[in-house]
C-alpha cells in the first residue's frame, strides 16, 4: 500500500472517530442530568420565617405508576399565594412549592405506565388521583416549580403539538374550573347570559369559553382598562365594580331584565348575594372562590336562592377527563389562553408578587425551561 492510500485511510478513520464523538456528545447533552433545580422553602438568613429559593436536588425516579416530566412551564393560581404565605411562617411546603399547573415532556416512565412514552407532550392534572366522575377528596402531589417532577399517570393528560407549553400550563386549575362550572355542573348554551366577576384566571377562561359557544358573557372589574380588554374578548356588557359596588341592577339591565343563567362566583361573601339576585329563574351559581374582603362563603343561602328557584353547586376544579375535554375544546375552538406575563424560572417570586398586585389580566406563567 502506498503512502497516499495510507493517508486516505487515516483521514477516513479520524472522520469516523470525530463523527462517533459528536454523536456521543449529542446523546450526553440530550440525556437527563442526575440533578435539577427546584424551588424549596429554607430558613431565612434573618432567622425569621422561611423563604423560597432555588436548590439543587436529585432528579427523582418514577414509581411504577408515575411519569417523570421535564417541566417547561407552570402557571400560578390564587391558592399558590395562600400556600406560600403559610409556608413563609411554617417552612412547610412540598418541593416545587404548591404549584399544581404545569406542562412539559415525558422524560421517563414507571414500569406500569401504559398511556405515555418518553417524549410525549403532557399537561398535569390538578389532583393526584382524580380521573373521572365526582371528586372524592383532594390528593395533592409535589409542586411543579422544578425542572423535573413526578406526576401519576392517571391524572396526566396529553397535549397537542399545536399547543404551547405556556398555554397548556394555564388549563388545569383555572381553565378546568370554568369548564366544569359551565359544562359539567351546568349546561350553558349559545344565547345564554353568564356573569363573570373580575378579570382573574377563572373569570377570563369563563369569558373565553362562553364566547366560544355563542353565550353572552357579562363581566365586572375594578379597572376600565381591563374591561376594554374583556370587551375585545367577547364580553357583551362590562361593569366597573368600583364605580358600581351593587351591580345587580346593571347585570339585569344588560340581560334585558331576564337575568343570567350562570355565575362563576369567585368573589365570595360580598358578591354572592348580588350574584344570586342577578340570576334568571332556575339559574345556577357555581360557587368557586372568596376574593372579596369578606372571604369565602361556605354556607348555602337557601333564603336567597329560593325566590329565583336557583341552584348553587360547590365547584372543585375538575378531573383528568375534564382537563382532556378542555384541551380538545380549546384546540378545536382555537382559543388562546390569555397570558398577561411570562416570568423566567429565576424570577418566580416576582411572579407571585405580580399575582398579589392584581395588576394582571388572565393568567401569569413561569417559564421553567426552553
Ligand atoms: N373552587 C375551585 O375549584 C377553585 C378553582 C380556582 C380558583 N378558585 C378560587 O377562585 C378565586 C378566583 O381564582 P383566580 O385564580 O381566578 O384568581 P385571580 O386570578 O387571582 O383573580 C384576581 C382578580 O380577581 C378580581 N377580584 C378581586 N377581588 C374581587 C372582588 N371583590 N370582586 C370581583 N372580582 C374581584 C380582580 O379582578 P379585577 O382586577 O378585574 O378587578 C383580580 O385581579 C380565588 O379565590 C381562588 O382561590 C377556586
Amino acid at each position: 500500500m502506498n503512502q497516499n492510500a495510507l493517508r486516505r485511510i487515516a483521514i477516513n478513520f479520524s472522520s469516523i472517530i470525530i463523527a462517533i464523538l459528536s454523536v456521543v456528545t449529542a446523546v450526553a447533552q440530550a440525556a437527563d442530568p442526575a440533578t435539577m433545580r427546584q424551588y424549596q422553602m429554607v430558613k431565612a438568613d434573618s432567622g425569621e420565617g422561611y423563604v423560597a429559593v432555588i436548590k439543587e436536588a436529585p432528579v427523582p425516579t418514577p414509581a411504577a405508576n408515575e411519569v417523570l416530566v421535564r417541566i417547561k412551564a407552570v402557571s400560578l393560581n390564587r391558592k399558590d399565594i395562600y400556600a406560600i404565605e403559610g409556608s413563609r411562617g411554617t417552612g412547610k411546603a412540598t418541593p416545587g412549592l404548591s404549584i399544581s399547573d404545569g406542562a412539559g415532556d415525558v422524560a421517563a416512565i414507571g414500569s406500569a405506565v401504559t398511556r405515555f412514552k418518553v417524549g410525549d407532550r403532557v399537561v398535569g392534572g390538578f389532583d393526584r388521583e382524580w380521573v373521572d366522575g365526582k371528586h372524592a377528596g383532594y390528593k395533592p402531589r409535589e409542586g411543579l416549580l422544578s425542572e423535573y417532577a413526578l406526576i401519576t399517570e392517571q391524572t396526566l393528560a396529553h397535549m397537542p403539538d399545536s399547543m404551547s407549553y405556556e398555554d397548556a400550563a394555564t388549563l388545569p386549575c383555572a381553565g378546568v374550573t370554568a369548564w366544569t362550572s359551565y359544562f359539567v355542573e351546568d349546561d350553558v348554551k349559545a344565547g345564554d347570559f353568564v356573569l363573570l366577576e373580575g378579570t382573574g384566571g377563572v373569570s377570563i377562561f369563563g369569558l373565553q369559553l362562553a364566547a366560544a359557544i355563542g353565550a353572552k358573557p357579562i363581566i365586572t372589574s375594578s379597572s376600565d382598562a381591563k374591561l376594554a380588554k374583556a370587551k375585545a374578548l367577547g364580553a357583551i356588557a362590562t361593569i366597573n365594580y368600583r364605580n358600581t359596588p351593587d351591580w345587580t341592577a346593571a347585570v339585569r339591565e344588560a340581560t334585558g331584565g331576564v337575568g343570567v343563567v350562570n355565575v362563576l362566583e369567585v368573589g365570595g361573601k360580598d358578591t354572592l348575594p348580588m350574584a344570586i339576585k342577578s340570576l334568571k329563574t332556575g339559574g345556577h351559581i357555581a360557587l368557586i372562590g372568596g376574593l372579596s374582603e369578606g372571604g369565602f362563603e361556605r354556607s348555602t343561602p337557601e333564603d336567597l336562592l329560593k325566590p329565583f328557584n336557583a341552584r348553587l353547586t360547590h365547584i372543585y376544579t375538575g378531573s383528568r377527563t375534564d382537563l382532556e375535554n378542555l384541551v380538545t375544546f380549546v384546540t378545536e375552538h382555537k382559543i388562546e389562553p390569555v397570558i398577561d406575563r411570562v416570568f423566567p424560572f429565576e424570577e418566580a417570586m416576582a411572579a407571585y408578587d405580580y399575582l398579589e398586585s392584581e395588576r394582571f389580566f388572565g393568567k401569569i406563567v413561569i417559564k421553567v425551561a426552553e
